[in-house]
């Protein structure tokens, strides 16, 4: 039988940590096979199916032939059309849907296939810490050298960038790219268009380009439309030409396993990952274009339901934590997440042990802060995808797991 020989290295995938959400699943697995009812708040994974309407769509055009067939890969034409009317209904963005647009297997795949195809070794990004993974995980994949900057309430993230910015001019670097995300995971902060303007002009000053994941699109809860780098008060046609905008259709209209996103903006940008996808893939099965299409059209209301969801959800878990004892832990201002501070009694040791613990003794799963950067640490994420009775359940579970 031939073996690999031991000194073939495969460096890229060897030198990745664990990916930030496998991290507890051998705690979860032990619980779980010793029959514990473990109430499992760690992956952002939506709970609701996506209303019958979207999925009628689907089913409707699984029967034609043609739908079998290999489709454009930068996605079917009647997806990108309702993507175009999606961006000018909300954020007044007239996009040219044959260069401006492309749709991507989840915000996720296009954000690692940008970074893939727009950076090379040596490159430098300036990326949040705490952040979703692939935040910073996509730049180090193409080998980049990343740059955090905090990411925290009380730092207005223009701030933050600037400095991070500084950081590398002054070791004589010069930044490729800043990636940004507003509704922020795992922080859940927001920004108001303000803001989200001073950090795009910090960019565009810096030469730089920009990436916004606004993946939490409707799950603002300050706003109903949480704000766009296209409509936060910089002209978009001066925005076009350094920065996009990546999109999920996961969390706003519960489609997370369907994996359908899209990013848009600046032609160079948007065409560099379409050039790089028409070497790697043919884009997704085409009903799913279809019904994603019905969905952006169509689906505002459902997106907005998903938002009270969360938001009442998220209303009842913080109120529930601070009355188990959880001190200092406020309620989100978007997104799907409670980003609680750890507990003093677990500040020493850490967000790993005190969430593997959590498993343990109280049969309640959460996400390390830590798998979120080094930044997280002192944090542990609780995502929404519970009801209230069962949230309720869970701060009972952790109000005597405080009180040991
Ligand atoms: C900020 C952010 N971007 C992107 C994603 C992934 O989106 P998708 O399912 O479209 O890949 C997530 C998922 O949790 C996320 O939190």
């Amino acid at each position: 039988m031939a073996i690999i020989p031991p000194d073939w290295a495969f460096p890229r995938a060897d030198s990745l940590p664990p990916y930030a959400f496998v991290t507890t699943d051998a705690a979860k697995a032990k619980v779980l096979a010793a029959g514990a009812d473990l109430i499992d708040l760690g992956l952002g994974n939506p709970d609701r199916p996506p209303p019958a309407a979207i999925v009628d769509v689907l089913h409707a055009h699984a029967d034609a032939a043609q739908s079998h067939r290999y489709h454009p890969g930068i996605g079917l034409l009647e997806l990108r059309q309702a993507i175009g009317h999606w961006y000018a209904g909300r954020y007044g963005l007239t996009l040219d849907v044959d260069s401006e647009v492309v749709v991507c297997m989840g915000a996720k795949e296009g954000i690692s296939h940008f970074c893939f195809a727009a950076l090379s070794p040596g490159d430098v990004v300036v990326a949040p810490d705490p952040c979703y993974p692939i935040h910073a995980g996509g730049p180090r994949i193409a080998g980049a050298e990343v740059e955090p900057y905090e990411a925290r309430a009380d730092v207005a993230p223009a701030d933050a960038v600037a400095a991070a910015l500084a950081r590398v001019t002054a070791r004589g670097g010069r930044t490729k790219l800043v990636l940004a995300n507003y509704p922020q995971n795992p922080t859940g902060r927001s920004v108001s268009k303000a803001e989200l303007a001073a950090l795009v002009r910090v960019v565009q000053r810096s030469g730089a380009l920009l990436l916004h994941d606004l993946a939490y699109a409707d799950l603002d809860f300050q706003a109903r439309f949480a704000p766009s780098i296209f409509d936060c008060g910089v002209p978009a046609d001066e925005v076009r030409a350094f920065a996009v905008e990546v999109c999920s259709l996961s969390k706003s209209y519960s489609m997370p396993g369907w994996r359908v996103g899209f990013v848009v903006g600046s032609e160079r940008m948007v065409g560099a990952l379409s050039h790089l996808k028409s070497y790697l893939d043919y884009g997704s099965f085409v009903p799913i274009h279809h019904a994603a299409a019905w969905a952006l059209r169509h689906g505002d209301a459902i997106a907005s339901e998903l938002r009270e969801l969360y938001r009442a959800r998220a209303t009842t878990l913080v109120a529930g934590l601070r009355e188990a004892g959880w001190p200092e832990v406020v309620e989100p201002s978007s997104t799907m997440f409670v980003w609680a501070p750890l507990p003093p009694a677990w500040r020493e040791r850490g967000s790993m042990a005190a969430v593997t613990s959590l498993i343990q003794e109280a049969h309640v799963a959460a996400s390390p802060g830590v798998c979120f950067g080094p930044g997280g640490d002192g944090h542990v994420r609780f995502a929404l995808i519970e009801d209230p009775p069962r949230l309720l359940e869970a701060c009972a579970r952790i109000g005597r797991w405080l009180a040991r």
